[in-house]
């Protein structure tokens, strides 16, 4: 379908082609953030005023960007980010997504929300393994989407905690943005409608509509003892919740702020990201994502401390310009730009990639 020299030769080539080829809708819903998007803007600014220290000269021959997380062997040091509704992006939605990452070896992080089924995605990539799970009103519900996950295959989950409601979303208001009758969130069809956003639906107090299905720690710790299988807790930024997610057996964190589509005014999580890994060691498996949109970015956060990042608006450019293909190439050319970085700041390995390699300027 996509001649090799039609698709975009760099990044930012995809993120403006995209933007130019979404409907207005798409685009309020797919690249704007939460209320004025300063955090949207604080997460991509916190990378750009970052600096990287090169120290060259150093042994790079044989170099990898391989890790090793939760036991698992991941060929890069990233991941797709879990978002929804790909088919309104491209007619094979999540699948192409996951085909195209697969074709670059690195998994997707499979949304709740996705509008493809979860088993279905789940046999068109075998190495997409991992599943974001939402609270979905009650504590056996969401058991009940989490088993079926797992029964589906998935082997890792994570929970996303920090959007129990729709944030201010002035750009999808402004425009109109709905669902088309083609694209649902297939995956929750079966469960009652939980979430819910109130400046479109609200003719009531939004405290009134929801406060009886939120969860809180309590649940939090009793689906970490029911679940047979690692839950990462995505969402967190203070870091004293990092260490209540350690101290319930959470298998990771995740630093995000839902790439500024939630609370705005939250903190770029960049800066987070070392105030949580302060808090609890370098061991603790700490990811993070929000503003990531080169290979030099994945390189800062890993230097700070983060095991892995996970990439979104990115790969919903990819998504867009070229489907399966745009998402391989999207990611290709963050893993080429992250070697890049690895070879001319002198790190062979990941591991060679240190604090003291970065100088934040924030
Ligand atoms: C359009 C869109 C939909 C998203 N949907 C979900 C979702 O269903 N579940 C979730 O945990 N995070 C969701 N996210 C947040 C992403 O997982 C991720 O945290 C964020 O995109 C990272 O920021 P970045 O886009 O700057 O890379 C969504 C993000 C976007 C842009």
């Amino acid at each position: 379908m996509f001649e090799p020299d039609q698709l975009p030769h760099i990044l930012p080539e995809y993120y403006t082609r995209a933007r130019d080829m979404m409907s207005l809708q798409n685009r309020a819903y797919f690249l704007a953030g939460a209320g004025d998007e300063a955090t949207l803007l604080a997460n991509e600014t916190a990378f750009s005023c970052a600096r990287i220290i090169p120290r060259p000269l150093r042994e790079t021959g044989g170099g990898s960007t391989q890790i090793s997380l939760l036991g698992q062997s991941h060929a890069t040091p990233f991941m797709v980010a879990p978002f929804a509704y790909h088919r309104l992006l491209d007619p094979l939605g999540e699948t192409a997504t996951a085909r195209g990452a697969q074709a670059q070896s690195i998994k997707t992080v499979v949304s709740a929300q996705s509008s493809v089924d979860l088993a279905q995605i789940r046999s068109a990539a075998a190495s997409c393994d991992w599943f974001q799970l939402y609270w979905m009103g009650s504590r056996e519900r969401t058991l009940e989407l989490a088993e079926i996950a797992l029964a589906a295959g998935y082997t890792v989950l994570v929970l996303t905690i920090d959007a129990p409601v729709q944030g201010v979303r002035d750009r999808e208001i402004e425009a109109g943005f709905q669902l088309p009758p083609d694209v649902r969130a297939v995956n929750l069809s079966a469960f009652p409608a939980t979430r819910f956003t109130p400046l479109i639906e609200g003719q009531s107090f939004v405290f009134d509509h929801i406060a009886h299905v939120l969860p809180n720690w309590r649940d939090v710790d009793w689906l970490m003892q029911s679940v047979a299988a690692p839950v990462l807790l995505k969402g967190i930024l203070h870091p004293d919740d990092a260490a209540r997610a350690a101290s319930v057996g959470a298998a990771g964190v995740i630093v995000s702020n839902h790439g500024g589509r939630v609370l705005d005014r939250a903190p770029a999580t960049l800066e987070m990201l070392l105030e949580v890994i302060k808090r609890v060691g370098s061991e603790y498996p700490v990811l993070m994502d929000g503003g990531i949109r080169r290979g030099v970015d994945i390189f800062i956060a890993l230097a700070l401390g983060a095991k892995a990042v996970l990439i979104g608006r990115p790969v919903v450019c990819g998504l867009c310009v070229a489907g399966e293909l745009g998402v391989s190439h999207v990611l290709r050319l963050l893993r080429d730009e992250l070697e890049i970085a690895m070879l001319l700041s002198g790190c062979a390995s990941i591991n060679d990639i240190h604090a003291d390699m970065v100088h934040l300027k924030l």
